[in-house]
């Protein structure tokens, strides 16, 4: 199909939409290597709202993920929900209105992936009163509890989406439930495996296990005796780690332990937390070059990709408040204990090896000692987890553009009308 050089326009912000995102550029890159005239090729503009900003939460993943420098960086910083979510909005749509995209993709959950949405849904190009077609990768999750932004920026993201792509079939159930049209909803997999799939052989490089001393240099993998067995934590989520109370309770789950290291890459929010909490003493922070020791708490500070996902695939067990934690566990085979009431990636309970837990100690605890005793055998992985996720999201929007209606979802009231006022006659 001609695409008469589609404009793409992808965002990214923080740090989890990195890896999202990257495999769409390399299916993109794949497509114009295999369409030679300029009017198949596709145009592609990588635009990073700054969300995220330091070194090892950005940066880092750009060299991790072999990601081109963004064309256009929007320097936001951290703020209120409120006022970084306007702050985006209001750099991004001059960037819009220049650039002029046919396709804005979104990732995720974030806050930029809200407000880039938002802009693009109520754009109108001056000339042919046009505006890009909006893409959501990663659609149709819920946790279904609104105290969680996430949750509010994927019901919004959503809802102003033209191109919806799902990771797994609830998202697909929970579209159909909320009155999303089905030609909108495209059940293709997940980015974000995509790139584990084709990351594991450099991840297997890292020097990260040795560096923290939980494998000498002639040690093999998590079975080998020579290693020390560990267990990767992760904490940012502010129901978390804001309250001293509810963050007390996760960490006096994981003490007590002998056998094992807890490794502990600390979020900076996390970081910050830790010391206006006062809860220090529960920590051992590593020091640059120094060893993780076994019974305790051991920080250290945010690690790039491949080093995280070395230390994922060697740990005995993963505890963890993320959302994509809980998918890559699923994909590795690794347990997985999740300290939250809910989960928006229930095929990462149902048929992956993540639990949840809770947010109580004894619950936690108890959920950490089952977890240690599972079989870590390996199950098939989800549906369409197969590494080939972003090939179909290229596919789906050439065989979408040019739009067919941008009116669609009027035409779809408009027949439930008239198929009402048939049904009064
Ligand atoms: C954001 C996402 C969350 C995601 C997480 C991954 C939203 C609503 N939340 O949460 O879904 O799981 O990213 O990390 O978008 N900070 C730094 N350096 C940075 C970035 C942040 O020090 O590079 C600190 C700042 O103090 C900032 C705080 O972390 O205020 C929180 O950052 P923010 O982007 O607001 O949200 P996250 O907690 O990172």
């Amino acid at each position: 199909m001609s695409t008469d050089g589609l404009r793409i326009m992808s965002v990214v912000g923080a740090r989890p939409n990195f890896m999202k995102a990257a495999p769409i550029m390399r299916a993109i890159e794949e497509h114009n290597r295999a369409h030679g005239g300029e009017a198949d090729k596709i145009h592609h503009i990588l635009i990073h709202t700054g969300q995220h900003y330091d070194a090892m939460m950005s940066d880092a993943f750009f060299q991790d993920l072999d990601l081109p420098e963004p064309d256009i960086f929007l320097g936001v910083g951290s703020g209120s929900h409120a006022a970084q979510t306007a702050k985006i909005m209001k750099a991004f749509e001059p960037v819009v209105l220049a650039e002029k995209p046919q396709v804005l993709l979104v990732v995720g959950d974030v806050n930029s992936t809200v407000a880039c949405a938002m802009v693009a849904a109520k754009m109108t190009y001056v000339g042919d009163g046009s505006r890009p077609l909006v893409g959501h990768v990663e659609a149709g999750l819920r946790s279904f509890d609104r105290s969680m932004p996430e949750e509010i920026n994927r019901i919004v993201t959503d809802h102003l989406s033209d191109l919806l792509f799902v990771t797994e079939e609830s998202g697909v159930v929970n579209l159909e439930h909320e009155g999303v049209p089905p030609d909108r909803v495209h059940l293709v997999g997940n980015t974000m495996i995509d790139t584990l799939l084709s990351s594991l052989a450099k991840a297997g490089e890292s020097t990260i296990l040795e560096k923290l001393g939980l494998k000498s240099p002639e040690g093999g993998d998590r079975n080998d005796r020579r290693s020390t067995p560990f267990i990767l934590l992760t904490l940012h989520r502010p129901s978390n780690v804001d309250r001293r109370e509810a963050f007390i309770e996760i960490l006096e789950s994981m003490i007590g332990r002998d056998d094992m290291a807890v490794v502990f890459p600390v979020h900076p929010r996390t970081r910050a937390r830790i010391g206006e909490l006062k809860l220090d003493r529960y920590f051992h922070f590593v020091p640059d070059g120094g060893g993780a020791i076994a019974g305790k708490l051991n920080a250290v500070d945010p690690l790039g990709y491949l080093d995280f996902l070395n230390l994922m695939k060697n740990a005995s067990l993963v505890v963890t408040d993320s959302g994509g934690i809980q998918e890559e566990t699923t994909c590795l085979g690794v347990p997985c204990v999740t300290v939250r009431e809910n989960t928006e990636r229930p095929v990462t309970v149902l048929e992956g090896t993540n639990v949840l837990a809770g947010l109580r100690k004894h619950a936690i605890a108890e959920a950490i000692r089952k977890q240690l005793t599972v079989s870590t055998e390996r199950r098939s992985p989800p549906r369409l987890w197969d590494g080939r996720a972003a090939e179909r999201i290229v596919q789906v929007i050439l065989e979408n553009y040019p739009p067919r209606t941008r009116t669609g979802g009027r035409f779809v009231a408009r027949e439930m009308i008239d198929s009402r006022r048939t049904a009064h006659v």
